[in-house]
């Protein structure tokens, strides 16, 4: 895509605008200033900056919410409160899908892509992606319960889980860590384990944390740290069609 093209989609900026902007010296492709409109780049691997800001480039979103209790995670309709209801008019897109599910009741970090590979690539089984969640429980856990989670939890109905990690943070509190996605999986493991999980919050995907500062209910883009965290190689995108 034409470098000008790029700029004017990702600022949603007019086209004479971008090119004063660029004969200015103003836009860079790497660390290299480029005065030239016509200029290549290339979408999900070059890195535009706009004086000094790096742009999200067009083609791909992806948003952190904060889930509060009480809504579902689903982009179908009827189902009563969705995630999906959560997100600004802005931020909406056709194609945008949570990665990965949040129970109704489960609060927490949840992220949604238009980018079906990188959801694929975060929710795969064999890609053992981490989640990490906190868990208050109504009673206490068993005595072995870290030595299970390290084994492999045993559920009620004789699924054997992948090892996971299991850290007491008081009588009745703990961090689980899990590398796979089953349903209910942390209220089965707790329950396996001989206690019941009351409030279950995800903290962590892979090596991003939720943003302490985003209220329950909150939702916006990453930034590009956070891309990188995740793994996403290439600036956020604006717009789905360029
Ligand atoms: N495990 C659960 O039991 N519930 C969730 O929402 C997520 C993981």
């Amino acid at each position: 895509m034409r470098l000008d093209r790029y700029v004017s989609i990702a600022t949603h900026s007019p086209r004479s605008e971008v090119t004063r902007l660029i004969r200015g010296g103003h836009v860079k492709i790497g660390t290299q200033v480029v005065k030239d409109g016509g200029v290549h780049v290339t979408v999900g691997k070059d890195a535009v900056q706009v004086k000094g800001q790096a742009l999200e480039a067009p083609g791909t979103l992806v948003l952190m919410m904060h889930k509060p209790q009480g809504v579902v995670t689903t982009t179908e309709e009827g189902a009563g409160p969705t995630v999906m209801g959560l997100i600004p008019r802005d931020l909406q897109r056709k194609a945008l899908a949570p990665i990965g599910r949040l129970d109704k009741d489960t609060t927490g970090l949840l992220l949604l892509t238009t980018d079906g590979d990188l959801n694929h690539a975060l929710t795969h089984p064999r890609r053992h992606v981490e989640r990490a969640y906190r868990a208050e429980l109504a009673g206490e856990l068993c005595s072995n319960a870290e030595a299970q989670f390290e084994q492999g939890v045993q559920l009620q109905d004789g699924t054997l889980c992948q090892p996971a990690t299991l850290e007491r943070l008081g009588p009745v509190s703990a961090r689980i860590v899990l590398r796979e996605g089953r349903y209910h999986q942390v209220k089965r493991m707790v329950a396996a384990c001989g206690s019941t999980v009351l409030r279950l919050h995800r903290e962590r995907i892979g090596q991003l944390w939720l943003d302490p500062l985003l209220p329950p209910g909150s939702v916006r883009r990453l930034d590009g740290d956070e891309l990188q965290a995740l793994g996403v190689a290439w600036p956020q995108d604006t717009v789905e069609s360029a």
